[in-house]
């Protein structure tokens, strides 16, 4: 297992791991680690929106919706100490990664505009 700790926001707030990168959402449907390509074609999901009145965030390329609750419930075990994220990756702990940048939405960040 690979444990990461990376920033929540700004420069650092997302980590790549294998080619994916990953950046802490903070939604009004809950908080949770997200993948930030879109399973789809790749798709920026850091820049996804959630559909009004739902708990379903949309890829802003071909608008196919992910589930927070699910992400939520079912993603990647991890928690928020402030403005640091810790998680763990199913991953051998020898897997190399790097910290980058990532924009990230208004509904990413807690919904604030
Ligand atoms: S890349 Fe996200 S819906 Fe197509």
């Amino acid at each position: 297992m690979l444990v990461v700790t990376w920033s929540t926001d700004g420069a650092g707030n997302c980590v790549v791991l294998d080619g994916q990168p990953y950046v802490y959402a903070r939604t009004t449907a809950g908080e949770f680690v997200l993948p930030a390509a879109c399973p789809h074609r790749g798709g920026p999901l850091h820049l996804a929106a959630l559909r009004p009145g739902t708990t379903r965030l949309v890829c802003p390329w071909h608008e196919r919706a992910t589930s927070v609750t699910r992400a939520v419930r079912a993603g990647v075990p991890a928690v928020r100490c402030g403005r640091r994220v810790t998680a763990v990756f199913d991953l051998p702990d020898s897997t190399p990664f790097t910290v980058e940048y990532r924009p990230l939405s208004d509904d990413l960040v807690g919904g604030r505009a």
